[in-house]
């Protein structure tokens, strides 16, 4: 047991030098609510009330629907995740079909089994065969229509906790045509309304916010990009194809009847900050990584993913959120945790998270000229370690497994998780189905949910991040050696 309270651990770590590459987007560097006892009220006469709200709540909320150009906004205090429960549970009536991207966020599959719904996947590209899950292309997104023409709404992740961005015009375009609504977990997304895009959307400039590209419902974490109070989110419904009514009975069911004002005052400043000079810190941001890119040219030990993915020329728009660095060591076995590992504990510099073979770093409009030069002199120096060998790694040519594979549902999920089960060791479970989802986290998305059948491939995966050290979750069984499967 130790002595130290939560508080003051958090209050030792932030006077160290410790620089964060991690969200949330405020990086500990703004003090625009500094008397947090002072303003946490409840709803007491004269402030509003978040779920009938006809007051000040609803002023911020109209204000920030305005700044990113949605029909509606709603401010969320219990993160994402609230709001992609909601907007689901809203949009797709019990047991209705919906597409969905392979590689969304465990609060999708959790929606998918509060709703009965049945899933019918639409796999992303890969990037250049890193375990990276890349755009869905709209041409699989009519496939899945084809197959399935009941599908009732499409769910995908743009941007990707890596940044990459799928085409949203053309798949809300193939979506509408169907009659379906489209919802973008655009939790990673919520700076990207307020980017400079210049006239064409050239190569140097952010990728537009699914809100303006025609998706019926966007959710985004303030927290994750923007100067926000972690948790702090919100939901826009951007066309008339959503109920508001029933959104509004959703976010009832799902958010917390004491939202903090401490959250939504935190959303209101800094809603009014990016309509002014946010939006300038965030050009500057953008700016200042176009210089960090040219910088990393000469780094030739390690590989960035947004030159890699803009000179392999996939699509015409901008396809990433370069404001994440992606970066691992070429040829070398478990790069990524190891880069993870020196650059926390040699330079001080906490990055967001790290898969084997990569690193996220996350930049922000907060970011300082101090925390740049810092992590370009550390890669700098790991870059000239690994050249002249001084930094022994050990070397790897084997290639690395898809970040998923199809498999075959053979039950809906939320008839799989709740049939009778039996435990088996996981890698004596082909052709059986599960009854647990499976992740790693991050990015926390499932690559086997209820009710799939597991097969080889699979294990194979299971067996990558396992050598790899990266741990399984979503299982009764902690260590992850066993797995519920349906009896039979
Ligand atoms: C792609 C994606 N969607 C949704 C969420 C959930 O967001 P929140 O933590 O704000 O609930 C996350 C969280 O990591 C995420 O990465």
């Amino acid at each position: 047991m130790q002595d130290q309270s939560i508080y003051e651990k958090l209050r030792e770590y932030a006077k160290s030098d410790a620089y964060p590459f991690h969200m949330p987007g405020h990086k500990r560097k703004v003090d625009w609510i500094s008397d947090v006892y002072d303003i946490d009220i409840t709803e007491i006469d004269g402030f509003d009330d978040l779920h009938h709200a006809d007051g000040i709540l609803e002023e911020g909320m109209a204000r920030m629907a305005n700044a990113v150009g949605a029909k509606k906004s709603y401010y969320i205090v219990n993160g994402s995740t609230c709001g992609i429960l909601a907007a689901i549970y809203a949009a797709c009536p019990q047991g209705a079909t919906v597409a969905v991207a392979r590689n969304t966020h465990k609060s999708v599959a959790h929606a998918i089994m509060l709703r009965g719904l049945k899933p019918t996947y639409i796999y992303p590209q890969n990037v250049d065969n890193l375990c990276i899950s890349g755009q869905i292309i709209p041409k699989d997104v009519e496939k899945a229509y084809e197959q399935s023409p009941e599908i009732a709404a499409v769910i995908l992740t743009s941007p990707t906790y890596e940044g990459i961005v799928s085409n949203i015009r053309q798949i809300a375009d193939v979506v509408h045509a169907h009659g379906g609504v489209l919802i973008v977990d655009e939790a990673h997304g919520a700076h990207l309304p307020y980017a400079n895009h210049g006239a064409n959307q050239e190569e140097t400039y952010l990728p537009y916010s699914a809100v303006r590209e025609g998706a019926d419902i966007v959710i985004q974490s303030l927290h994750k990009t923007l100067p926000c109070l972690t948790q702090s989110a919100a939901l826009h419904i951007c066309s008339d194809r959503v109920s508001v009514k029933k959104i509004e009975r959703a976010l009832h069911i799902f958010e917390t009847s004491s939202p903090s004002y401490v959250l939504m005052a935190g959303m209101d400043l800094c809603v009014r900050y990016m309509q002014g000079e946010g939006k300038k810190k965030l050009q500057m941001l953008t700016d200042r990584l176009q210089l960090f890119y040219e910088r990393s040219e000469s780094w030739k030990q390690l590989w960035f993913l947004y030159p890699k993915i803009k000179s392999a020329d996939m699509i015409s728009i901008p396809i990433a959120d370069y404001t994440k660095i992606v970066f691992g060591a070429k040829g070398y076995k478990n790069a990524g945790r190891k880069l993870h590992e020196i650059l926390r504990d040699r330079y001080h510099l906490q990055p967001e998270m790290s898969a084997p073979d990569y690193v996220i770093l996350m930049t922000m409009l907060t970011d300082t000229e101090e925390g740049f030069l810092r992590l370009e002199a550390a890669l700098s120096e790991i870059n000239d370690e690994l050249e002249c060998s001084s930094l022994v790694w050990e070397r790897t040519t084997s290639a690395y497994p898809s970040a998923f594979v199809p498999l075959e549902l053979v039950m809906l999920p939320l008839e799989a998780a709740e049939a009778p089960v039996i435990q088996v060791p996981f890698f004596e479970s082909v052709g059986k189905i599960s009854a647990e989802t499976v992740y790693v986290y991050p990015p926390g998305c499932p690559f086997l949910m209820p009710g799939e059948k597991i097969s080889e491939e699979l294990l194979e995966i299971v067996r990558y991040y396992r050598t790899s050290g990266m741990e399984l979750y979503g299982m009764e069984d902690e260590t992850g050696e066993t797995l519920l499967v349906i009896e039979n």
